[in-house]
């Protein structure tokens, strides 16, 4: 019995906001109350730098820092040292674009979809511009969805890399990751996974799936902001070249200018890490844990169909993304542009995120790039289902500029 009610009670956001609908959680989401006191604890009972000190607090934050890294190797299903810690699911990303430069070469090719966010094509297009690789989109369906036959008709001897959402921002899709490796695999082609919108919502087993990379932002799965992870199978990692150099990442270097790294995954820490960030992390992936992820995508599933089914039935609403089962409820009012739809939800106490989402080539595929995103979680209710379907059957131009009046 997945008890939201109880869930609840520990997200101080939600006490604080009773009337509150927060159907943002596609952008970031609330953090529970054991994230916070992790955090805290650090502050007030371990503030010391990692790595680096010979010294009881040094040692405790040493150990705290490196628990995540067990926490979320058994988070995604993988081994501690295939974990890097970075700034968040961008940076991940255009680690893994520009870390493969040594291995692309002019005129190769990286397959990705127009459903992606700008985190998971800018990096190539750079490694278009500077290094001459070629992007190659496969096509999708309206809903988003690419078809592993589309997969298998776009590889060609060029291709070397498929960067691919698992769970798209703006549409929801899902999709086929384990299909797509196989193919792609059998090819010798790398698969590049962005998780951001899938890792906080359903269990992730990089193993099963057999991705190559993988990456996501602690601050979509209830963690701090600042922090996200870089999973890469462990010799894929050791051939990433890094692209921030500094300290803490290497074992010596020599005034003439030569260096010897650290292994993965040291070597992609350079710097003093978001050490109290990390720490919140480890904190965010067990509370999800304890929860149960095969709960919570259930849960989300449920309360998702019902707020389908209630869209569906609202005449002064396009629904662009009916047919998903997984991740936000897109649509626009009629007539009304989307930034003033969202502007009258907020004056209903409904809060979601309007306009390109970051992605903005997917109107080529859905013939707008002004949506209305509402993006749930787990800890969203029925009641606010009904309450943001209520409030959306009213949208109108009248009252969207009447809230200006
Ligand atoms: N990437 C986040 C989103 O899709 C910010 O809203």
């Amino acid at each position: 019995m997945f008890e939201v009610e109880k869930i609840r009670q520990d997200f101080p956001m939600l006490q604080q906001y009773p009337e509150l609908v927060y159907f943002d959680n596609g952008a970031t989401t609330f953090k529970p109350q054991p994230v916070i006191d992790a955090v805290v604890d650090f502050y007030t009972k371990h503030t010391s730098n990692v790595h680096r000190g010979d010294y009881p607090l040094s040692i405790q934050a040493d150990r705290l820092y490196d628990q995540t890294r067990q926490i979320i190797a058994q988070f995604i299903n993988c081994s501690e040292k295939e974990i890097a810690f970075t700034h968040n699911d961008t940076a991940s990303l255009n680690m893994v674009a520009y870390g493969l430069r040594k291995r692309l070469k002019k005129d190769d090719v990286v397959l990705v979809t127009e459903a992606e966010h700008a985190s998971n094509l800018l990096p190539w297009y750079k490694m278009v511009q500077d290094y001459g690789i070629r992007i190659e989109y496969v096509p999708v369906n309206r809903q988003g969805v690419v078809a592993i036959e589309d997969i298998e008709k776009a590889i060609h001897d060029k291709v070397k890399v498929i960067s691919i959402a698992e769970v798209t921002n703006v549409l929801g899709s899902i999709q086929p990751i384990e299909q797509i490796c196989k193919v792609a695999h059998q090819h010798g082609i790398l698969v590049v996974v962005d998780g951001a919108q899938s890792v906080p919502h359903r269990k992730t087993d990089v193993k099963a799936m057999d991705v190559d990379f993988l990456t996501f932002s602690a601050h979509k799965m209830c963690g701090p902001g600042g922090v996200g992870v870089l999973y890469g199978k462990y010799e894929l990692l050791q051939e990433l070249d890094p692209i921030f150099l500094g300290g803490g990442m290497n074992s010596r270097f020599q005034s003439c200018g030569t260096m010897q790294l650290k292994n993965a995954p040291e070597k992609f820490e350079a710097g003093t890490p978001n050490i109290e960030g990390v720490i919140g992390l480890g904190a965010a992936a067990r509370y999800l844990m304890d929860i149960g992820m095969d709960q919570i995508e259930a849960y989300e599933k449920e309360l998702r169909m019902m707020f389908a089914e209630g869209v569906k039935k609202l005449d002064n609403i396009t629904f662009y993304n009916p047919d998903n089962h997984s991740g936000p409820v897109t649509f626009n009012a009629n007539g009304v542009f989307a930034q003033d739809a969202a502007g009258y939800l907020s004056s209903r106490n409904v809060a979601v995120r309007s306009g390109n989402h970051c992605a903005k080539i997917l109107h080529e595929v859905i013939g707008t790039d002004q949506t209305i995103r509402a993006s749930l979680y787990f800890y969203n209710t029925k009641d606010e289902v009904l309450r943001c379907l209520d409030a959306m059957k009213d949208i109108s131009v009248e009252n969207a500029i009447g809230i200006f009046f």
